[in-house]
């Protein structure tokens, strides 16, 4: 009996040898290479190398280090490997109830997820241990190997090498662990020496799809050796073309390819689409300008299609204000909703026809075909002024509403004031000259050569008669230059030095970073600090080269003003 069993092994493997290299020739030799335990320190060179390889291999990874390789999770899906389940904390599930083994093989799934969205993962069970618990808790399947490098235990690149190439054979599974820099080039050396072999490098997923072998959850393959079926190499899907149509509030986008069966992915921030990424189940609506990138995804990646797509805000209607009167004049194509209580406008607010009356705000939402939905927020000052960026509530409401009014300060184009906006030393000389008692006088060239625009030219050419201003040297006055804190306490100490407008002077705490205030600052810093004209950013603290702002500016040329 035995020896009859002996002769017949013996011709099946006489015969195996020239069957098996005829389909060689025919297809291609497929061998997937697996990486236990990781990721780890060593997974980003061995992707580099997988990379310039062209080689595709799977990663059973642990998921309790998942989340500590982010980038590396990601890189492996965007590259094109597989990721696969190895538990959450490597026990020995044959030691574990069906509640122990169903939560270590759904922890780490939830976290592959992350990265790979939903989808079949792959197990392997710790050791390659698995019982009819673990069998029938498996969301997958089971993946053992056929291919053992122990390299665990060798630590050593060349047997790591010479076990790999001496062992596989066309559909080997190769076990390997990316937690040892010996593995890592052990295995790209082998590498190279079986694809001058022939061999192709694919995930375990591909290896069985080009067997045409389906594999089932709860199933434990070791291998997918030559069995006479190579399908071909799975080809990448058509582009993925983008249609876009005008719909109001937005653009509407469609996307299509050409390959049937395969699903789209986009993203509109820029970057490449994954598996996590959303997919297109119908026209999107654009509501604000994005970067669309969208792929098609068959097994394999297709080509990204990117695509600029502006969606401009609805224009704003011209503005006016007559008493209490707003007259709004609506460009062409445009809608108009509004609220005069203080509530955002919605399409169920009321469409603005004609003038309306307000008391001190309207909030109005502008709506066009192919356009952005457009939110103004308009308020009116104490004295009637209509700003668009000048909030009901904020702390310098009422001062930019008294600068306007006063002539100190105006806005910055129709309808806006600009008050975040950091003010230049040419607005703050044309300030403070349009505040003092010589508005109206002109005075000689100031020798500034650097002053060059009608604009605030009268104001620099007062402040340097009057010394209110020295210039960064005699010629050059910096008009641009954003005024810093402790530039425009020296400006205006000397204005009030000029006018007589000195406040009574209290002793205060003394400015913890006084030491900071340039040597020709110190007095005016003191000074203005004294009277009460400016505080501390909080804490003490003057900050005294930050730069002001225009609302800065108005709230403290209003104090100044006051004083007359
Ligand atoms: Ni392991």
């Amino acid at each position: 009996m035995k020896r009859i069993i002996c002769i017949i092994l013996c011709c099946l493997f006489l015969l195996s040898v020239p069957m098996a290299m005829g389909t060689q020739a025919a297809g291609g030799k497929l061998v997937a290479i697996t990486f236990d335990d990781g990721p780890s320190g060593y997974t980003t060179t061995l992707l580099d190398g997988l990379k310039s390889r062209g080689a595709k291999a799977t990663f059973f990874v642990v998921g309790n280090r998942v989340n500590s390789y982010p980038n590396v999770m990601r890189r492996m899906v965007s590259e094109g490997h597989q990721i696969a389940n190895h538990t959450t904390t490597h026990p020995n599930l044959n030691t574990l109830s069906g509640e122990g083994v169903s939560s270590e093989l759904n922890t780490c799934e939830q976290r592959l997820k992350t990265y790979g969205g939903a989808q079949t993962y792959a197990i392997r069970p710790p050791y390659g241990n698995h019982n009819a618990t673990v069998r029938a808790r498996a969301n997958g399947p089971l993946i053992l190997w056929s291919v053992d490098t122990l390299d665990w235990q060798s630590r050593n690149a060349t047997s790591v090498y010479n076990k790999i190439v001496n062992n596989t054979r066309d559909g080997s599974i190769v076990l390997l662990h990316d937690l040892y820099s010996t593995s890592v080039q052990g295995a790209l050396n082998a590498i190279d020496t079986l694809k001058a072999q022939g061999y192709e490098f694919v995930t375990v997923n591909e290896l069985f799809r080009r067997r045409g072998i389906t594999m089932q959850k709860g199933v434990a393959y070791s291998s997918a050796y030559n069995n006479g079926v190579t399908l071909p190499a799975a080809s990448a899907p058509k582009a993925v073309s983008v249609a876009i149509s005008d719909v109001v509030g937005g653009k509407k986008v469609s996307l299509a390819t050409a390959t049937k069966g395969a699903d789209i992915y986009y993203t509109t921030d820029g970057s490449n689409p994954t598996l996590q990424s959303r997919k297109y189940s119908g026209t999107i609506t654009l509501k604000e300008s994005a970067t669309l990138k969208a792929a098609a995804y068959n097994e394999v990646w297709g080509a990204v299609t990117q695509k600029q797509i502006n969606v401009p805000f609805a224009d704003a209607p011209k503005a006016s204000l007559e008493g209490k009167t707003l007259t709004l004049e609506a460009v062409k194509g445009t809608t108009i909703y509004y609220e005069t209580n203080g509530s955002v406008p919605t399409k169920k607010s009321a469409v603005y026809t004609d003038p309306i009356t307000i008391n001190k705000q309207c909030s109005v939402l502008v709506r066009a075909s192919g356009k952005a939905d457009h939110v103004i927020h308009y308020t009116v000052t104490k004295h009637g002024a209509l700003f668009t960026d000048v909030p009901l509530k904020s702390w310098y409401y009422t001062a930019v509403g008294e600068a306007e009014h006063r002539g100190i300060m105006k806005g910055t184009a129709e309808n806006v004031f600009s008050p975040e906006t950091e003010i230049t030393r040419a607005m703050f000389v044309t300030a403070l000259y349009r505040m003092s008692p010589d508005a109206e006088q002109k005075f000689a060239d100031s020798g500034f050569k650097d002053v060059t625009k009608k604009w605030y030219r009268d104001a620099v050419n007062w402040a340097r008669a009057n010394g209110v201003v020295r210039g960064m040297s005699d010629t050059e006055f910096a008009p641009n230059a954003e005024i810093t804190r402790e530039q425009m306490c020296s400006m205006l100490h000397r204005y009030l030095k000029v006018y007589k407008l000195q406040g009574a002077r209290q002793k205060r705490a003394a400015l913890k970073d006084m030491h900071t205030v340039s040597s020709w600052a110190k007095k005016d810093v003191a000074a203005l600090y004294e009277m009460g004209l400016i505080n501390g950013m909080g804490d003490g603290i003057f900050a005294p080269k930050l730069s002001a702002t225009r609302a800065q500016c108005a709230k403290l040329l209003v104090a100044v003003d006051d004083m007359k």
